[in-house]
């Protein structure tokens, strides 16, 4: 009996040895030969979630925002690299508002790659437009749509590596009107707090699309829930300058999937943070009617657009002196 069981004993630790030599083998071969299948692999993990934390690494980055200068609010507009358009407007409309009650306000466009066959005349051309307006930070992933999640969070990284003294940050996408001053307003209100501080038009049970036509679809695999976590939509969101940083060190446990708001309300939920409801509703207008009115105007933070004029015009009517 005695005997049996250290038989068995030793047959056990033989077999825990050869598994544990095979798995050190099958390593060593990752590292050195097939190092490259699995770099591919990363690159590009499918449709519905995006490769992410990886070594992507800024290649344009000499705006004085936040390393000279200490604003109390940075707009970050996330922008495709080819729309040169809508950096203009915006920098002849809200983009161009630096002091606003008595507060620096500054906007930094953040750009990916381009891609295509003119990619690198297009490179030249946006390191051109930088030399002269010095407000662009763009990083080397390749920029699309699908990796529009890519960008917030290399924006998050850039915020908290550069922003650690200003207080709010608000991600405000190219085709929106924003009412700056309104915005700073809202901020500056005595209770609105300093830190965990996440606000926009915030939608608490938005649920996973399982229709493969949807643009949103969202395999059952990639995430499994029927309601994603409370966030605020991506038109503009404004948040606590301490949040990038808290959710850059959450975002590695959780599966980056391609909507970039909803994986930020997977991180805050994570962080058991959760967004605030803005206290109006006038203030975040998702696809209204248009043209509003001057009297929305004058209630609102931002507002989707139905072309790029509206921002133009919105911004005239708000900068009139109001006539009573
Ligand atoms: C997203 O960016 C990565 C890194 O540049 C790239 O490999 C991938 O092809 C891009 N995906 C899309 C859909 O553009
Ligand atoms: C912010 O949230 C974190 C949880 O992620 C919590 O530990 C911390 O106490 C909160 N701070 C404030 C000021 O509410």
């Amino acid at each position: 009996m005695e005997n049996r069981r250290r038989r068995f004993k030793i047959i056990f630790v033989w077999i825990l040895g050869a598994a544990t030599l095979f798995f050190m083998y099958i390593n060593i071969d990752w590292d050195d030969s097939m190092s490259r299948e699995t770099e591919v692999q990363w690159e590009d993990p499918g449709p519905y979630h995006v490769a992410y934390p990886r070594n992507y690494k800024f290649i344009m980055d000499d705006t004085p925002t936040c390393k000279s200068t200490t604003p109390f609010l940075v707009l970050m507009v996330p922008v495709a690299p080819h729309n040169v358009e809508a950096r203009d407007i915006i920098r002849k409309t809200w983009g161009s508002e630096k002091l606003v009650l008595g507060k620096l306000v500054e906007t930094v466009f953040v750009l990916g790659l381009p891609g295509g066959a003119h990619a690198d005349k297009l490179q030249v051309k946006l390191e051109v437009e930088n030399l002269e307006y010095h407000d662009m930070i763009q990083a080397n992933f390749q920029d699309s749509y699908r990796n529009l999640t890519i960008k917030t969070m290399m924006m998050l990284e850039w915020l908290a590596a550069n922003c650690g003294k200003v207080s709010y940050a608000t991600k405000v996408d190219d085709d929106i009107f924003l009412h700056v001053q309104n915005l700073v307003k809202l901020l500056l209100k005595p209770g609105t707090p300093k830190q965990n501080f996440s606000t926009g038009s915030v939608l608490w049970h938005s649920p996973t699309m399982r229709d493969t036509n949807n643009k949103f679809y969202m395999p059952r695999d990639v995430f499994s829930k029927p309601e994603y976590p409370p966030y605020a939509e991506g038109l503009a969101y404004v948040m606590s300058m301490d949040l990038p940083a808290k959710i850059l060190t959450v975002a590695p446990q959780i599966k980056p999937i391609f909507i970039e708001d909803a994986y930020l309300g997977m991180c805050l939920k994570r962080l058991s943070i959760s967004p605030t409801d803005h206290p109006e509703k006038t203030m975040f207008l998702v696809y209204p009617p248009h043209p509003l009115s001057s009297w929305q105007l004058s209630k609102l933070i931002a507002t989707t657009t139905s072309s790029m004029k509206d921002i133009t015009l919105y911004w005239q009517m708000t900068r009139k002196p109001s006539v009573k």
